[in-house]
C-alpha cells in the first residue's frame, strides 16, 4: 500500500523545504516533487502544516512500581497519548533488582508491553550493583537484547541509589560494551539527611520535597558523574537536568572534550517551585525529582537548548492520580509518589513555549524531540529522520490552530494535568507510525501492538532498516 504526504513543509534537525513523501508499506521510498500517483494509492494532505520525524521520547516510566504504588500510565493508555502528542518512539526504564538476573527484569518489562504498544519501544536497562553474575550478563543485554544504556540512580537512597563504585565500573563496562550510561544525578545521601531533618522539625507539606533537593546536591551530583566519566574514558547521559548548577557542569565537561549529553524536561522548563505551595495539598501534583526550581532556571534551561550545551527533551512520563496515589503523601511529603504526566504534552510544551515564543528554532525542536534522541540512543536513521529507507513516522502540525490543556481531554489515564487550562500554539493533526495513520484530528485510528520492541544499535552506530546494497 502506497501512500503520499503532500504539500506539507518538511522539517528536519537540519533542513525545512517544501517536498512531499512517498511511503511504500512502512517505509520512505522517496522524497520528491511531482509524483504520480498510482491508482490505490492513498494522498494525505499536508497543506498548510509542517511535517516533522515522529518524537522520540528517551524517558518513560510505564506500568512502573515507584513509591508504594505503580504508575498510572501503562503500555497501553501511555504510548496512545505519547501517539496523541505526536511521539511515535519511546524508550522506557526497565527496573532491576539486586540479586535477580537482568533477563528477568527485561522479561518482566517485555510482558508489561508486548501486543499492548500503540508505537515502537525500546528499553534501558537500570543498573543497581556491580558483581560477577552483573558482568556475566551485560553483554548479552548489548549483542541478544539489544539495550544499549544503562541507567544508574544516584538518589532515592534505600531504594534506587548506587553508590560511585557501582556507576565507576557501569562506565568502563560500558565503553567497552558500546553502551550508553545514564544518571539520575542528586546526591542522595545528602537529601536522605534533609529529609530526616526537616521531617524531625514537623515539616511535611509538598514545598518541603523541593526545599530538601536543593540545587547544590544536583550540581555536585552531576560534577561527580562528569568526573567519574572523564576518568572511566566513557560516555554519559544526565536525565532531567533542572538548574544551572547541573548545565554548567555539563558545559564545562563538554568544553573540556568529555563525550557528555544533557536531558531537560517541560516541566523545568515551564513550570516553577511556587507550584509546590499550592493549597490543599495541590502541592503534591508538581512533585518531580529534582523538584521543580525558582523561575530563574528556566532561562538558563532555554538557553542551554539553544546553544547546544543541553540537547534533548525527555517527558519523565511518571503519572500518578491525584486522588489515591499522590495523597499517600498526605502528611508526610516523603511519601508522595514522585514524577508527573507528561507523554502526551512533551512536543506541544516544547513547540509552544519554545519555537513560538522564539526561543529555539523549528529545526532545534526536530532535533530536541526526536533527532537528537534517536541518534544518542541507537535508533537513527530508523527513527528521528525524514529520509528514505527511514520508517515512516510522521507528524502533521498545524502550527496555526491553538488547544487548551486539561486533564478533561487529554489521554493519560491520571485525574489532573500539571499544565491544566494552559493555551497552547500548534496542534497534532496526523500521525503515522511505519507508515500508518494512527491518529487523525485527535481520533484513534491505531490498533493495540502495532507498535513492537526495537533493539538498538550500540552506542555511536546506526540503525537501518535494509544493508546498503551495492550500485
Ligand atoms: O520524579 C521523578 N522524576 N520520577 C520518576 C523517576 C525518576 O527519578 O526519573
Ligand atoms: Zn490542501
Ligand atoms: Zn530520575
Ligand atoms: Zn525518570
Amino acid at each position: 500500500m502506497k501512500k503520499i504526504v503532500k504539500n506539507g513543509i518538511i522539517v528536519t534537525a537540519s533542513d525545512t523545504f517544501e517536498a512531499d513523501i512517498l511511503i511504500e508499506g512502512e517505509q520512505i521510498s522517496t522524497i520528491g516533487k511531482g509524483f504520480l500517483p498510482s491508482e490505490g494509492t492513498e494522498i494525505i494532505d499536508a497543506d498548510g502544516c509542517y511535517v516533522f520525524p515522529g518524537g522520540v521520547d528517551p524517558h518513560t516510566h510505564l506500568d512502573m512500581p515507584f513509591g508504594g504504588t505503580v504508575t498510572k500510565d501503562d503500555f497501553v493508555s501511555g504510548t496512545t497519548a505519547a501517539a496523541f502528542g505526536g511521539t511515535t518512539t519511546i524508550v522506557d526504564f526497565c527496573l532491576t533488582e539486586k540479586g535477580k538476573p537482568l533477563k528477568n527484569a527485561i522479561n518482566t518489562w517485555h510482558n508489561k508491553s508486548e501486543g499492548k504498544a500503540a508505537i515502537d519501544y525500546s528499553f534501558h536497562l537500570m543498573i543497581g550493583e556491580i558483581n560477577e553474575d552483573v558482568l556475566a550478563e551485560l553483554p548479552s543485554m548489548i549483542e541478544a537484547e539489544g539495550i544499549t544504556s544503562f541507567k544508574v540512580f544516584m538518589a532515592y537512597k534505600n531504594v534506587f541509589q548506587a553508590d560511585d563504585a557501582t556507576l565507576f565500573q557501569t562506565l568502563i563496562k560500558a565503553k567497552e560494551l558500546g553502551a550508553l550510561v545514564m544518571v539520575h544525578a542528586e546526591n542522595g545521601d545528602v537529601i536522605d539527611y534533609l529529609t530526616k531533618e526537616a521531617l524531625a522539625n514537623g515539616q511535611t507539606d509538598p514545598i518541603y520535597h523541593a526545599l530538601t533537593r536543593p540545587v547544590e546536591a544536583e550540581g555536585e551530583a552531576t560534577g561527580r558523574a562528569c568526573q567519574l566519566t572523564s576518568l572511566a574514558g566513557s560516555q554519559l547521559y544526565v536525565v532531567h537536568v533542572s538548574c544551572e548548577e547541573a548545565v554548567k557542569q555539563i558545559e564545562s565537561a563538554r568544553r573540556a572534550g568529555a563525550d557528555i549529553w544533557g536531558e531537560t524536561c517541560p516541566q523545568y522548563l515551564a513550570l516553577d517551585q511556587d507550584e509546590l505551595r499550592k493549597p490543599d495539598f495541590e502541592g503534591a501534583k508538581y512533585v518531580w525529582s529534582p523538584p521543580l526550581r525558582e523561575k530563574k532556571h528556566q532561562d538558563v534551561l532555554w538557553n542551554a537548548l539553544r546553544t547546544g550545551a543541553l540537547q534533548t527533551i525527555g517527558s519523565d512520563q511518571c503519572s500518578f492520580d491525584f486522588i489515591g496515589q499522590k495523597d499517600l503523601g498526605k502528611d508526610d511529603f516523603t511519601k508522595i509518589p514522585n514524577g508527573g504526566p507528561m507523554i502526551e504534552d512533551r512536543m506541544s510544551i516544547l513547540y509552544s513555549e519554545g519555537v513560538a515564543e522564539g526561543r529555539i528554532s523549528l529545526n532545534q525542536f526536530v532535533d530536541l524531540t526526536s533527532t537528537r534522541a534517536a541518534k544518542l540512543f541507537g535508533l537513527y536513521p530508523k527513527k528521528g529522520s525524514i529520509s528514505i529507507g527511514a520508517d515512516a513516522d510522521l507528524v502533521i502540525f498545524d502550527p496555526f490552530a491553538e488547544r487548551v490543556i486539561s486533564s478533561e481531554t487529554h489521554q493519560m489515564k491520571v485525574d489532573y494535568n500539571a499544565f491544566e487550562g494552559k493555551q497552547i500554539k500548534g496542534v497534532v493533526r496526523t500521525v503515522l507510525s511505519k507508515g500508518k495513520v494512527i491518529i487523525q484530528d485527535n481520533v484513534y485510528k491505531g490498533t493495540e501492538g502495532d507498535g513492537v520492541f526495537i533493539k538498538r544499535a550500540k552506542y555511536g552506530e546506526e540503525l537501518r532498516n535494509t544493508a546498503l546494497e551495492r550500485v
